[in-house]
């Protein structure tokens, strides 16, 4: 499968959209990715010839990167286009100077917990009811390397 991944454009929003309600029961609304793409420097896309197959945008907490959501369309999962996306951000983040990234997953999402895991987060925390009730998150954390590892946290400490 060839794709490649390039910085989100102003034209590629109704393909995001596509993504993100193809995706996910509860979609982000549309104004949110207009909102992200004026102020975020980490939005990328996946783009299989000139339709939009994925897309994962980060905001800058600090010296952490908060990974905001990703998805890929469902024909064109597990071709690598998701950690190419993240790892993608990730090297934007390093590039720079940050000390690493964070992000949640719901509890009962294999395939992004799986996705994290192979890119080296790990496990850190629950956020309880973070996606509604009784919808819990696991939060993963990664240091680039040569940053200060941090310890494991409850879910009433701060990740950070
Ligand atoms: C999570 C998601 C973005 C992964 O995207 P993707 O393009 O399929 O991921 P990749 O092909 O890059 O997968 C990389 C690795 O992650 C792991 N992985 C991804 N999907 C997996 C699955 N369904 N089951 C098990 N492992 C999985 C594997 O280790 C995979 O490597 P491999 O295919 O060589 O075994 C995609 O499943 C998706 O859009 N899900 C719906 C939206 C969502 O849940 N977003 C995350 C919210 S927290």
């Amino acid at each position: 499968m060839l794709f490649r991944i390039e910085r989100m454009r102003r034209d590629l929003l109704p393909g995001v959209w596509r993504v993100e309600e193809g995706s996910f029961a509860e979609p982000y609304p549309r104004w949110y990715f207009r909102a992200l793409l004026e102020v975020s420097d980490f939005f990328y896309v996946a783009l299989v010839e000139e339709g939009v197959a994925g897309y994962a945008v980060a905001s800058r907490e600090g010296d952490l990167l908060r990974i905001l959501s990703i998805a890929v369309l469902p024909p064109f999962r597990r071709k690598g286009i998701g950690g190419a996306l993240l790892s993608r951000i990730l090297d934007e983040g390093k590039a720079i100077g940050l000390k690493g990234a964070i992000l949640e997953a719901e509890v009962g999402n294999e395939a992004a917990k799986a996705l994290y895991r192979s890119l080296g987060f790990a496990e850190c925390g629950v956020r309880a009811g973070y996606y509604g009730s009784g919808r819990d998150a696991i939060v993963f954390r990664l240091n680039f390397q040569g940053a200060p590892d941090k310890k494991p946290f409850t879910s009433s400490m701060d990740p950070y």
